[in-house]
């Protein structure tokens, strides 16, 4: 009889963990907006022994293969939490690799990134972020503008909160030079002075790493998102998870507060 104690056990489920066979075929309603919080790259470091910024070099990788598989299913938007407002909070030199992330990433992936069609936009307060981040992520806008595919927003100093702040104010404004009437704000004049003008909301929310909340994530935009949380850490996060989610998504039933008559 095979007696196995319950950390041996879990080590042994872990390895042998059945892989997920990725059957695009099978993949009948695509998201037109994806968002995701990429959480546990520092974790994902320290249960290996390595400083936090290898997770987040090691996230910078995922980035690019699921921006890749994004492309290539058709997904139109992938919206990605990549500093927050409240991240300033970290070690200093945390915060300064996490700075330096963007000119990497682009440095060494805008030519797939041309290759795929893909277009590139900031949600965040981009002018409070050092001088050689700003010059990569507006170079990168530039050089994409013309891309027609795939549109990746990356959030960068990014707060929910924060943006509807700054979405109150224009609209208190605008009534104040009699642009408009408060009897004319309704839901889309709030939608249309957030950062994510002109971007649908997301179809599907994912969380990586098992925590379960939204650490003021597009707060107003997820308001219908279905949500998906997987305990699998950014950096372990692959194309297979990703269609996997994916599938969930399509079997989720949207009512968006009606009924489904069937
Ligand atoms: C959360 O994990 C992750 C971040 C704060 C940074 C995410 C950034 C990347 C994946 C790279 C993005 C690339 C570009 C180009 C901007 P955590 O550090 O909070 O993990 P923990 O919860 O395990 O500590």
């Amino acid at each position: 009889m095979l007696c196995c104690t319950g950390g041996y056990m879990f080590e042994f489920l872990k390895k042998n963990k059945p892989e997920i066979k990725i059957e695009n075929e099978k993949l009948k309603k695509i998201p037109t907006h994806v968002a995701i919080i990429m959480d546990g790259n520092g974790r994902w470091a320290k249960k290996r022994n390595m400083p936090r910024i290898k997770g987040h070099y090691e996230g910078m990788q995922t980035v690019k293969k699921i921006t890749k598989y994004a492309s290539k299913l058709g997904i139109k938007y992938l919206t990605l939490y990549a500093f927050s407002t409240e991240n300033w909070a970290r070690p200093k030199e945390e915060v300064s690799y996490l700075m330096d992330l963007p000119e990497k990433m682009f440095n060494s992936f805008m030519p797939e990134l041309m290759e795929n069609n893909v277009k590139i936009k900031v949600i965040g307060v981009v002018e409070q972020l050092p001088e050689n981040t700003q010059k990569a992520v507006l170079n990168a806008i530039e050089q994409t503008k013309n891309n027609t595919g795939l549109r990746l927003i990356f959030a960068l100093n990014y707060g929910s909160k924060d943006e509807i702040v700054s979405a109150v104010k224009k609209i208190a404004s605008d009534v104040k030079n009699e642009k408009c009437d408060v009897s004319d704000i309704n839901a889309d004049i709030i939608s249309n002075n957030l950062y994510t003008k002109g971007t649908p909301d997301p179809d599907l929310l994912i969380r990586t790493s098992g925590e379960q909340r939204i650490s003021n994530f597009l707060l107003w935009q997820v308001a219908y998102s279905e949500f998906l949380f997987t305990k699998v850490a950014w950096p372990d996060f692959t194309e297979a998870e990703f269609y996997n989610a994916l599938l969930v998504y399509q079997s989720r039933d949207r009512r968006f507060g009606g009924l489904n008559e069937n």
